[in-house]
């Protein structure tokens, strides 16, 4: 086995931090890290990504949709399967520096430690750093994983950012072409399985005391944007019981939606309207549209699917009353998905070789995993982070839990070699 001491592990942790540092410099803004899809800041990113990777000893290239891939072809034949390891290195708008990055980090500081000893692997080993898992630019989110699985959905090309610029001509401004997008699937029988590293990005390790957690399951979600139309008016004229304020209306949506999830907590349901825009938009004029997102969650697709009925036919009773309009366009449904059982095991063996707990939880967060399940066995190890904060610039992994998690992903793919 690799030699894995405390020095070691802390060697690891401390490279780990520096490189999540270096990336998260590049952003599109100074006082906030930001860093979307097909941007100059992915390709900034993705560039110092595919020099860690030669640096690491492995070979970079990248498919259709800029997700660079960095192979390293072990000793196998090449009929041999291929372990695969990714995360993402897009961001959220003021976005903390872990989350994806840190999957991605720990994959090429494995393979590094796993190139350097010379280990005798039956398969090749690539690692996957992909541009779209946040959906933070278009609506398209995990579309990088899921060209990768060849589930890739064409219709996303068609959509726009918040500029207009459709996905598809984003993709050609890039310098890739919409063409070669189903070249960039694996076949199903060249790959042995997909393994992610990711933050937990909520407090159930920190609670615990453990630094790292096998996941056993990536909760299901559907992303909707709700858009409703009333009528604009003078704010001074109109009596209210004239009215017909959309924006009033989707208040009322948005609390009927977040009692549906209160009423459902034994699924770990749960849902966001995160975004609301506002027309006209004036202080002085009753709104006459608003649009606004819809994030719902559940552990079980048939609790999630019923909410969802419940809360649009609630919608519908609450426009009707109101006299507004309302419609739904659905941008994104995945399911529930659980992790291999198999690969789940070999990573507790990997957490027994390092005296760690196998302390299991599911993710409420949704995964590049998710979509790499339909392609091949998938599973994930979370690491601790610091009061469980994510998706906000104060997110915090201790190099040591970083460097922990690193080594555990070498002894995965030890033990994984080995059962093979
Ligand atoms: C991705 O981070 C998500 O769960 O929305
Ligand atoms: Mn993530
Ligand atoms: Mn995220």
């Amino acid at each position: 086995m690799i030699k894995l001491d405390a020095g070691d592990i802390a060697e690891l942790g401390d490279r780990a931090e520096q490189m999540i540092a270096e990336l998260g410099a590049i952003s599109a803004e100074p006082d906030r890290l930001v860093r979307l899809f097909l941007t100059p800041e992915h390709r900034q990113a993705a560039d110092v990504v595919a020099g860690w990777m030669r640096a690491a000893g492995m070979t970079p290239s990248e498919d259709a949709l800029g997700t660079v891939r960095g192979h390293w072809p072990g000793r196998a034949g090449p009929a041999a399967r291929c372990l695969l390891i990714g995360s993402h290195i897009d961001t959220v708008l003021d976005a903390g520096r872990y989350d994806g990055i840190f999957g991605v980090v720990a994959g090429i500081l494995a393979v590094e430690r796993v190139a350097r000893a010379g280990l005798a692997l039956p398969g090749a080993i690539d690692v996957l750093a992909f541009g779209d898992e946040e959906g933070s630019r278009f609506p398209s989110t995990l579309s990088s994983s899921a060209a990768v699985a060849g589930c890739f959905d064409r219709a996303a090309l068609a959509l726009t950012d918040g500029r207009g610029v459709t996905f598809a001509d984003a993709l050609v401004a890039y310098g890739k072409s919409p063409a070669d997008i189903s070249a960039a699937a694996y076949r199903g029988d060249a790959v042995a399985a997909y393994v992610e590293v990711h933050i937990e990005q909520g407090p159930v390790l920190e609670e615990a005391g453990q630094p790292l957690g096998i996941v056993t399951g990536i909760v299901g979600h559907c992303r909707m944007r709700a858009v409703v139309t009333g009528q604009a008016g003078h704010a001074g004229t109109v009596p209210m019981r004239l009215r017909r304020d959309a924006l009033a209306a989707a208040m009322d949506f948005g609390l009927r939606l977040e009692s549906i999830a209160r009423e459902n907590m034994a699924d770990a349901m749960v849902a966001t309207v995160g975004r609301l825009d506002v027309f006209p938009g004036s202080a002085n004029v009753i709104p006459g549209c608003v649009a606004f997102s819809v994030d719902l969650r559940s552990m079980t697709d048939e609790g999630r699917r019923a909410a969802w009925a419940d809360f649009s036919a609630e919608a519908r009773r609450i426009a009707a009353a109101r006299g507004v309009d309302v419609r739904f366009e659905p941008l994104l449904e995945v399911a529930a998905t659980p992790c291999a059982s198999g690969l789940q095991e070999t990573f507790a063996t990997a957490l027994a070789d390092l005296g760690c707990a196998p302390i299991r939880l599911p993710s409420g967060a949704g995964h590049d995993a998710q979509m790499m399940a339909r392609l091949c066995p998938a599973a994930m190890l979370f690491v601790r982070c610091r009061g469980g904060v994510s998706h906000n610039p104060a997110e915090f992994a201790s190099p040591a839990d970083m460097g922990l998690a690193v080594a555990a992903l070498i002894r995965f793919i030890e033990r994984f070699a080995a059962s093979r």
